[in-house]
């Protein structure tokens, strides 16, 4: 998350590639904001993709492992 959104390469990423009939995992770090409604902003960006549920976690707890549970249910839940 920078400035309540996507970083601008993100947005740069998605203007440059087309995500026709892909796939996207979305998953970000944050610092409060958690996806701050960036996922729905891809799904805008990328309507003929596939946008899975998302994981956004705070930067802090990602550096400290105590979302390491979260995050590998998640990835259960993707298969
Ligand atoms: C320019 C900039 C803008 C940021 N804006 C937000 C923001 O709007 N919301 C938020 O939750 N975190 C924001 N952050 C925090 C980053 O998301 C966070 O630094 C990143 O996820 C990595 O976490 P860490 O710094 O705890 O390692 C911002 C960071 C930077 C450098």
């Amino acid at each position: 998350m920078w400035w309540y959104t996507l970083p601008m390469i993100m947005y740069t990423f998605f203007d440059t590639y087309n995500f026709s009939g892909k796939t996207i995992i979305p998953f970000n770090t944050h610092a409060g904001s958690s996806d701050g409604g960036t996922y729905q902003t891809i799904r805008e960006f990328e309507p003929d993709a596939t946008v899975k549920d998302g994981l956004a976690i705070s930067g802090g707890s990602a550096f400290d492992g105590s979302t390491e549970d979260a995050v590998k249910s998640w990835l259960a839940g993707l298969e």
